[in-house]
């Protein structure tokens, strides 16, 4: 997809932080936009800002892990604007703390919104937009940390290792019907992930003194309009991966060369 003129997109967890970014990109570009979020105020805000730039927008309250309000979210999108050409399934929370420790209520949580969120994001959209028959796109957040795994991240990095390797295969299904896609990998990003805790739905709280401190992440602080400018760009180009940062270079090749050792040095002594 090249042009993003009169397209419709639309950007769950597009109240803050990435998907905001990438609410407010798409609407420079001058696609028509939908931001959900569960953040009502948030996301209100930002459609005001898409209609800053002269185009449609809409703020339609979805949480991405009840398939029942993803499935509403696409046909308000179908019912409003007439169809989808570019899916952002940015929704994402962070639970930190080892896994030894981990609670089956971040389980949940984590994996609900951040794996779940994105599957209901495919089972809602996808089958409408290969019937609508237009090219399209979906850009599904990952991070980096769906590639390489970090001490105390373990939920995040199961829910995130999940939507790689379904970003992954979705891009070789989509492929036949002209439907991109795109996973998102970044490290660090100037965004409130850090204070995702906000969000938790009460029905999955820990108990008082059950959280751990958030991980410090290694490497650089993008700001979000960047990130959101890369992400345009590898829709263009129909790229899949949108790795974010220099600095994952090295621990993917560490990564890379130690599975390489498993098959080149099996069996010597
Ligand atoms: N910030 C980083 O350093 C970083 C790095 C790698 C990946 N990511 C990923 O980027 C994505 C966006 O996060 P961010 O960094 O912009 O954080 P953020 O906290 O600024 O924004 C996340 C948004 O998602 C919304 N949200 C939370 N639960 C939701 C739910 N159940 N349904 C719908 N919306 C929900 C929040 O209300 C918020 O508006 C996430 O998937 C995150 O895992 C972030």
């Amino acid at each position: 997809m090249e042009e993003f003129k009169g397209k419709v997109a639309v950007v769950t967890g597009g109240g803050s932080g990435i998907g905001r970014a990438l609410a407010l990109a798409l609407a420079r570009e001058g696609a028509r936009v939908i931001v959900a979020d569960v953040d009502e105020a948030a996301m209100e805000t930002v459609a005001r800002e898409a209609r800053g730039h002269g185009v449609e927008a809409l703020a339609v309250r979805a949480d991405v892990s009840d398939l029942g309000q993803v499935q509403a979210l696409a046909d308000q999108a179908w019912r409003a604007v007439g169809g989808v050409h570019v899916l952002c399934n940015n929704a994402g929370v962070a639970a930190w703390g080892g896994l030894e420790r981990a609670t089956h209520r971040d389980w949940q949580w984590v994996l609900g919104v951040n794996l779940w969120g994105v599957i209901h994001g495919v089972e809602a959209f996808v089958p409408r937009m290969i019937a609508g028959g237009q090219r399209g796109h979906i850009v599904n957040t990952a991070s980096m940390a769906g590639l390489i795994a970090s001490q105390g991240l373990g939920v995040y990095n199961t829910s995130k290792y999940a939507v790689v390797g379904l970003s992954e295969t979705l891009a070789k299904d989509l492929k036949p019907y002209g439907i991109g896609v795109s996973v998102l990998c970044p490290m660090g990003v100037e965004t409130r992930i850090r204070d995702s805790e906000r969000s938790r739905p009460a029905a999955l709280r820990n108990e008082p003194g059950a959280e751990s401190p958030a991980v410090e992440l290694i490497g650089r602080y993008l700001a979000p309009d960047t990130v959101a400018g890369m992400v345009l760009a590898a829709i263009r180009r129909g790229e899949l991966y949108v790795i974010t940062h220099d600095e994952g270079l090295e621990p993917l090749r560490r990564r890379f060369e130690r599975m390489q050792r498993s098959i080149l040095e099996r069996g010597k002594a």
